[in-house]
């Protein structure tokens, strides 16, 4: 049997799957929500037409461009795709096969469950992480494929978001998912540390507060977002600009319904 066989059959093996494949979502995630704060900075010039733009919009477009001419187009987008799935997939399988084998190692049950040592984040990690891939699930028909309708356009990243926005159930539904993923990854991150063997007496409080500030500074950052546009904070797509901005997009449009005709 191979090494990475053999590693991948081993409870431990496992459980590193696990911490890598984490640590490639945290990473998703921080770009992720990093992408969505564009939402606050100022339009910027989309190029011929196209005239000005929101920011965020110019970025999802250039995410499809990245690596081009060397590149297909979206060729990286769609390896960084194939990669989180496949991160996605491992995580889940890899989760799965150590709870059924923790549960068969365990021949008789418990008579009372003793949850003195495990927070309430750690015994809920099965809950959240279901939670966790329903959001993705409805998210992805949400704001990616727009299976819900409403005003939905392909590639008006503020647009849709602005729209999706100004439905509170929207809001209560994102808001309330993002604190439940908050959870999953503040005892996700905690327990990476573990398996990576980083914990340690003398560290431990200052790992489980690093987890603590990561999965609070990416709920807040992710949340940021609908609470902009609910509140107004985040104006319309059309009062976004300045009269100037309106009239290059309008040049734009018109320049792209010539090259239509
Ligand atoms: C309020 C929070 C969030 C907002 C406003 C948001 C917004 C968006 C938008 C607008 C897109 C489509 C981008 C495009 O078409 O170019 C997108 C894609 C995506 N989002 Fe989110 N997102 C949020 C939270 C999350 C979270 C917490 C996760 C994961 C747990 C996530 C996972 C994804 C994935 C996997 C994609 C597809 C990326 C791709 O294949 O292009 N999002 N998100």
């Amino acid at each position: 049997m191979s090494r990475l066989a053999s590693l991948y059959q081993s409870s431990l093996g496992k459980k590193f799957i696990v911490a890598v494949t984490g640590i490639v979502m945290i990473g998703f995630l921080v770009g992720h929500v990093a992408g969505n704060l564009k939402i606050f900075l100022p339009p910027v010039d989309g190029g011929p037409g196209i005239g000005m733009q929101p920011d965020i919009d110019y970025y999802a477009h250039y995410l499809r461009v990245i690596g081009e001419p060397l590149l297909p187009a979206t060729a990286f987008l769609w390896v960084a795709r194939i990669v989180l799935l496949v991160s996605i997939i491992l995580h889940v399988i890899c989760v799965m096969q150590l709870s059924t084998h923790n549960t068969s190692a365990r021949k008789t049950a418990y008579a009372a469950r003793k949850y003195s040592r495990a927070t309430p984040p750690a015994r809920w990690m099965m809950y959240t992480g279901s939670a966790l891939l329903l959001f993705v699930v409805v998210h992805l028909l949400h704001l990616t494929f727009g299976a819900f309708g409403g005003g939905f356009e392909h590639g008006k990243v503020y647009h849709n978001l602005y729209d999706a926005f100004n439905n509170v159930l929207w809001v209560a539904f994102y808001v309330g998912s993002i604190g439940i993923i908050a959870l999953h990854l503040y005892h996700g991150v905690w327990s990476l540390f573990q398996t990576l063997g980083f914990d340690n007496p003398d560290r431990n409080r200052n790992l489980r507060r690093l987890a603590a500030v990561l999965s609070v500074g990416l709920f807040v950052g992710f949340v940021a977002v609908p609470t902009a546009f609910i509140t107004g904070i985040a104006k319309a797509p059309d009062h976004m600009e300045s009269s100037e901005v309106a009239a290059h997009q309008q040049v734009g449009n018109d320049v792209e319904n010539e090259e239509k005709e």
